[in-house]
C-alpha cells in the first residue's frame, strides 16, 4: 500500500504577516489545497519560546487565521487550527525530545541567530523548538511540508528524528520522511533595506518589509525607499546576482507578474531602478492590498475566526489521537 500524501505546515502568530510569508509559504499552501489533504497550523506554542504578551498573542492567533483565509485558504478544504488546542503536539514533542540528540540541535543555525550573543539567557523552549516542529509534522504523518528556505534545516532535522524513531523502535516506515516543498524563486524574500538579510517580522524597521495589511500608500513609500543600485538595470543574471537588493526586487517582480527573470531583464536592462520600482509598486498594490483589506474585514468578526479554529481542532485531534495511540504503544507507554 502506498503512503497517503498529506501536507502540513505552520506559521507563528507573532504579528504582521509579510510578503515573505505570503510568497514563500501562503501562496504555496493555497495551491496545494487543490491537490492534497492539507493541515495548516497556527503555531502558538512555538511563538511563546520568546515572551509574548498574552492579549497580543490571542489577537495574533486570530489575525493569522484571517491571513490564511484572506490569502485563499478554504477552511472547508484545509484543516486550520492552533497548535495548543491539540494536546498531542506537546506530548509527541516530549517523546521526540528523547529521540533527538543534543549534537543535532547544536547545529541549528536559527537558534544561534535568534538566541543572539547571550545563549545562556535563551529559553529552553527556543533550543528545542525544532523538536516541536518535528512533532507537528510527524503527529499527522505528513509527507509534504511547504516552507520557505529558512526552515530547510529544521525539516532535515525532522527527517533525522523520524528515521531514528523508526530504527530505534524497529518500525520501518512508521513515520514517513517529510519532503520539504520550497519554492524556487521566492524561497527567501530579502529585507528591502539589506539584501543579505531575509525579510522578517522581527527586523526593527517597518521599511524593511511589506506587510499584508499595508495600505497602497505605505507600499508605494516602502518600494520607493527600498535599497536598489546606483547603476542601471543589467542585461544578464550574472551581473544582477552581484547586487542582492536589486536581485530581490526583480525576483519579487518576476514572481508576481509571472514573467521570467530573463524576460524582465530583456524588458528593463539599461533603465533606472525607479522604472522597476514604479511597476513593482503597482503590482504589489494590486496583489497585496485586497488581501490586507480582507484580513481587516475578517478581524471584524472574531467569532467566525474562532469557529474555524474550533472545527479545525476537532478534525486535527481525530488524526492526532489515532496516530498517538500507535506511537504510545510503539514506545511502550501504557
Ligand atoms: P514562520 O512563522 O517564521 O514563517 C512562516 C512561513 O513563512 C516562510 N517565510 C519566508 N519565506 C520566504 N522569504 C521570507 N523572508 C520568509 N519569512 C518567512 C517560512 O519559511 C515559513 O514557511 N518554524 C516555522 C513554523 C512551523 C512549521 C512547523 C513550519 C512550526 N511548525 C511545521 C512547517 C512545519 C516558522 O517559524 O515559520
Amino acid at each position: 500500500m502506498g503512503i497517503k500524501k498529506l501536507v502540513f505546515s505552520g506559521v507563528q502568530p507573532t504579528g504582521n504577516l509579510h510578503l515573505g510569508n505570503y510568497l514563500g509559504a501562503l501562496k504555496n499552501f493555497v495551491s496545494l489545497q487543490k491537490e492534497m489533504e492539507c493541515i495548516y497550523c497556527v503555531v502558538d506554542l512555538h511563538a511563546i519560546t520568546v515572551f509574548q504578551k498574552p492579549n497580543e498573542l490571542r489577537n495574533n492567533v486570530l489575525e493569522t487565521v484571517a491571513g490564511f483565509q484572506a490569502s485563499g485558504l478554504d477552511p472547508e478544504k484545509s484543516i486550520i487550527f492552533n497548535q495548543s488546542s491539540v494536546p498531542g503536539h506537546a506530548e509527541l514533542a516530549w517523546i521526540l525530545n528523547c529521540i533527538a540528540r543534543i549534537g543535532w540541535l547544536n547545529r541549528m543555525t536559527q537558534f544561534k541567530d535568534k538566541a543572539g550573543s547571550d545563549k545562556e539567557k535563551a529559553s529552553v523552549g527556543l533550543y528545542i523548538y525544532p523538536n516541536l516542529m518535528a512533532a507537528d509534522i510527524l503527529l499527522y504523518k505528513a509527507t509534504h511540508v511547504p516552507v520557505g528556505a529558512d526552515q530547510k534545516q529544521h525539516l532535515e532535522l525532522s527527517r533525522d528524528i523520524a528515521q531514528k524513531f523508526n530504527k530505534d523502535f524497529n518500525c520501518k516506515n512508521f513515520f514517513p520522511l517529510p519532503e520539504p516543498l520550497i519554492p524556487k524563486k521566492v524561497s527567501r524574500i530579502m529585507s528591502l533595506r539589506d539584501g543579505t538579510k531575509k525579510m522578517s517580522k522581527s527586523e526593527d524597521s517597518d521599511y524593511s518589509r511589506i506587510n499584508l495589511k499595508d495600505s497602497a500608500d505605505e507600499i508605494n513609500k516602502k518600494i520607493k525607499k527600498a535599497k536598489s543600485d546606483s547603476e542601471e538595470i543589467p542585461d544578464n543574471l550574472k551581473n544582477l546576482e552581484k547586487k542582492p537588493e536589486a536581485l530581490n526586487l526583480i525576483n519579487i517582480y518576476s514572481e508576481i507578474s509571472k514573467i521570467s527573470l530573463e524576460n524582465v531583464l530583456n524588458e528593463m536592462s539599461g533603465k533606472e531602478y525607479s522604472y522597476l520600482k514604479t511597476k513593482l509598486a503597482e503590482l504589489l498594490v494590486s496583489e497585496i492590498t485586497p488581501v490586507g483589506k480582507e484580513i481587516k474585514k475578517l478581524l471584524g468578526d472574531k467569532s467566525h475566526l474562532e469557529q474555524i479554529l474550533k472545527k479545525g481542532k476537532e478534525k486535527a485531534n481525530i488524526i492526532a489521537e489515532e496516530n498517538l495511540k500507535n506511537i504510545r504503544e510503539i514506545v511502550g507507554l501504557i
